[in-house]
């Protein structure tokens, strides 16, 4: 999950790291009360889950409340990128000597985590690893030892920082380390870090993906959960514990086994060709152990999508074999009564699939088809999901 920049201030506060923030405002009246109450000059920061803010227009330095009130009214709704601006963060204005840049991150490749800094900032760093690669020090960090400060010094060192910087830059790289470390991230990076009149180095912008997996021992996580973003379906599947992914066509998908599921989006895409250019509404792979309560609950966040048409249930039969899967789908549409209101197309394969037909023949469930193979399956819930639109 990445976290917006108030947030990743926050987690970065919170470890020690030097942080120049203040308070987020939805409304332009309530930006100007966080300038009010900051005083002085104030920067007003859309918060977006995406870069290049400051070149859309998305930073704005304002020197009295009123700026602050014109510059939150022209940023506020303002789009970035596809991302629309809801929030603005208010922060005190730093007096900025020069900037730098600092991160860690999981290098996948390596296997290993990486230390990226350098003296030299104001470039996007993107461009600067392309342009000056010498002025961008890479540095891998053993996980076992970490980042103390003869470490951080290292960095701070291979990143050219001169000698009256080393000392804090390396203290804010260890209490950054800190952060990386106790937050379970995947990266966390500062751009820029700042010396400022005072000459002390502060970190005026913040970005942090935190890794999901380590959801379940980071409690504090669910609170950063940008409700406005997820999708509603997404998050019912979530909480059904579905691997389930929303999509904008009108065919219904499940499938068991994630190859057999993408494969689905495939004949489906190929057939709405034929029928009114419906596409799949959803990915969504129930497993293994396609219990009835997996399929009802499948079916529940499926049906429940107003954009979808028909439903095309495709499974393959092998620890769980077809009459089991059948019962499943039996239970699950007697679980759903009156909710169940959108045409079925059952495709079953392999372990015991004639029990699994019988079954669900003998049920004669009147939103049910039954097809052979996958193609005619893909055929008939795309012809059925072009006559209900
Ligand atoms: N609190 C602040 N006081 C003074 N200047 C600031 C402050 N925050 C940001 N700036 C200036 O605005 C520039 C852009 O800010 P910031 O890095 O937060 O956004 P960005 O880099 O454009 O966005 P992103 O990091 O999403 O690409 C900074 O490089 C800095 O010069
Ligand atoms: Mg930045």
């Amino acid at each position: 999950m990445d976290l917006f920049e108030f947030q990743a201030k926050q987690l970065f506060r919170e470890h020690g790291v030097p942080v120049s923030l203040g308070e987020v405002a939805t409304t332009p009246a309530e930006a100007k009360a966080v300038a009010e109450k900051l005083g002085g000059v104030t920067v007003v920061k859309a918060q977006v889950k995406i870069g290049g803010r400051g070149k859309a227009g998305g930073v704005k330095v304002a020197k009295t409340p009123a700026d602050v009130t014109a510059a939150a009214t022209e940023i506020l709704g303002m789009d970035i990128k596809g991302h629309t601006v809801h929030r603005v963060l208010v922060d005190p204005g730093a007096d900025i000597q020069q900037e730098y840049y600092v991160s860690y991150l999981l290098d996948r490749s390596n296997r290993t985590f990486l230390a990226m800094a350098s003296y030299e900032g104001g470039m996007e760093i993107e461009q600067l690893a392309v342009e000056r690669p010498e002025a961008l020090a890479k540095v891998p960090i053993d996980a076992n030892v970490g980042v103390d400060d003869a470490k951080a010094r290292e960095i701070a060192a291979a990143a050219k920082f001169p000698q009256e910087l080393v000392e804090p830059v390396a203290q804010v790289l260890v209490e950054l380390w800190e952060t990386f470390v106790k937050t379970d991230a995947t990266l966390v990076e500062v751009n820029p870090l700042a010396k400022v009149g005072d000459g002390s180095v502060v970190a005026l912008d913040g970005k942090v993906t935190l890794d999901d997996n380590a959801d379940f021992r980071q409690p504090g996580n669910a609170d950063f959960v940008d409700v406005r973003a997820t999708d509603p379906l997404e998050q019912k599947a979530k909480e059904k514990h579905l691997n389930y992914v929303k999509l904008d066509g009108e065919v219904g998908i499940i499938g068991n086994g994630a190859g057999l599921v993408m494969s689905t989006l495939d004949v489906v895409a190929y057939a709405g060709e034929k029928h009114g250019h419906v596409k799949p509404a959803n990915f969504l792979d129930i497993g293994g152990g396609a219990s009835a309560e997996v399929m009802a609950a499948g079916l529940d966040v499926i049906l429940n999508d107003p954009s979808v048409r028909s439903v095309f249930v495709n499974v393959f039969g092998g620890i769980t074999s077809c009459d089991a899967v059948a019962n499943g789908i039996v239970t699950a549409l007697s679980i759903l009564g009156e909710e169940a209101n959108k045409p079925l197309v059952v495709r079953l394969d392999g372990n015991n699939v004639e029990e699994g037909r019988r079954i669900l023949t003998e049920a004669a469930h009147p939103l049910v088809t039954l097809a052979d193979t996958m193609d005619d399956a893909a055929d008939k819930a795309a012809e059925l999901a072009n006559a209900g639109k």
